[in-house]
């Protein structure tokens, strides 16, 4: 199976008058692009009550979701979001589906196609596989990635985005740490895209030089390896999860060692800006990125971060339905 590169991605997600027609990365897009998804999401939030408004923008659609990897909070919140949208939304059991027999992922896009699909939302443990699959499909379909492999989390950056200026202010005024396995993490990989374009003042990681990525020198970014200093008069801080399956490499010293390292604690937390906000895209490991007490504690944002994950989507899938046909 080829998948395409980043650059590819990003010129493939654009109709020919430059809209968003699948969202595939943040990578490429201008920042006009990415606050029109954040003003998008905020319009479908209730000013006064916070509540997230239906709209009828996808009445008569069918939204497909593809997961072949486990999520609790994006493929829900995306079914969420296209219920909210009026749209038909339809859950592939992807173990239960004829790949299991042989079928190849084409061949099950055409099916599915023909079954009058105008989005399919995609998480594949395999990175570039929403590319491919954006380069299969019909001009009448549009693609969102949901989470490709190690390469990107776009809708995550994005209500990461939304969460952060909902509640810390202006990108302009703001440093922002990203705490723990940047190495892996496509949620930082867009997350340091958006908060690049969108202006932010200062993006700072803090990890042990084994977690970061290879090609980092490139992305302009302060590197930290110790809390005290990488937090030091943050506004915001944001602690990843660290995949378990890491610790038994050589890459990670051990799950105690990390959280007496880099865990997110009351006390480490300290060190940032008496008010700043405190953000994880989820799953938590509780005890090994972050405190219980800092999770749950006042300055968390990380339900808000849920619950604005509706609004993005709803933005996203409205905004590249509307681009596929405006393209066509
Ligand atoms: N943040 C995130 O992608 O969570 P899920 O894996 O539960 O979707």
């Amino acid at each position: 199976m080829h998948f395409s590169s980043a650059h590819e991605a990003s010129r493939l997600q654009l109709n020919p008058q430059g809209r968003l027609r699948h969202f595939l990365t943040t990578e490429g897009l201008s920042r006009e692009q990415l606050t029109e998804i954040l003003d998008t999401a905020e319009g479908f939030i209730d000013p006064v009550s916070g509540v997230i408004r239906n709209s009828p923008l996808l009445a008569g659609r069918t939204v497909m979701n593809l997961f072949f990897e486990a999520s609790t909070r994006t493929r829900t919140t995306f079914e969420v979001a296209a219920k909210r949208l009026g749209a038909d939304v339809l859950n592939i059991d992807i173990s239960k589906s004829s790949t299991s027999k042989g079928e190849t992922l084409r061949d099950m896009l055409w099916n599915l196609q023909a079954m009058t699909a105008d989005i399919f939302v995609v998480r594949h443990g395999d990175s570039g596989a929403p590319h491919f699959i954006a380069s299969q499909v019909t001009p009448k379909v549009a693609v969102i990635n949901a989470g490709d492999g190690r390469h990107a989390h776009p809708t995550q950056a994005m209500l990461d985005m939304l969460t952060i200026r909902r509640h810390a202010g202006a990108f302009e005024n703001l440093s922002v740490a990203i705490i723990g396995d940047i190495r892996h993490s496509r949620v930082a990989r867009s997350e340091i895209h958006a908060l690049q374009t969108l202006g932010a003042k200062e993006i700072r990681v803090i990890a042990p030089r084994t977690l970061l990525p290879r090609d980092f020198d490139n992305l302009g970014i302060k590197v930290f390896e110790r809390m005290e200093e990488g937090l030091a008069d943050v506004d915001v801080a944001i602690a990843l999860r660290i995949q378990n399956e890491r610790m038994e490499s050589a890459l990670l010293p051990g799950a105690d060692e990390f959280y007496t390292l880099y865990g997110l604690t009351r006390e480490k937390l300290k060190y940032a800006k008496p008010d700043a906000i405190v953000m994880h895209p989820g799953p938590i490991n509780r005890g090994v990125e972050i405190e219980s007490e800092v999770a749950d504690g006042p300055q968390s944002v990380i339900l808000h971060q849920v619950n604005y994950g509706i609004a993005v989507r709803m933005a996203v899938l409205s905004l590249a339905m509307q681009g596929q046909m405006d393209g066509r």
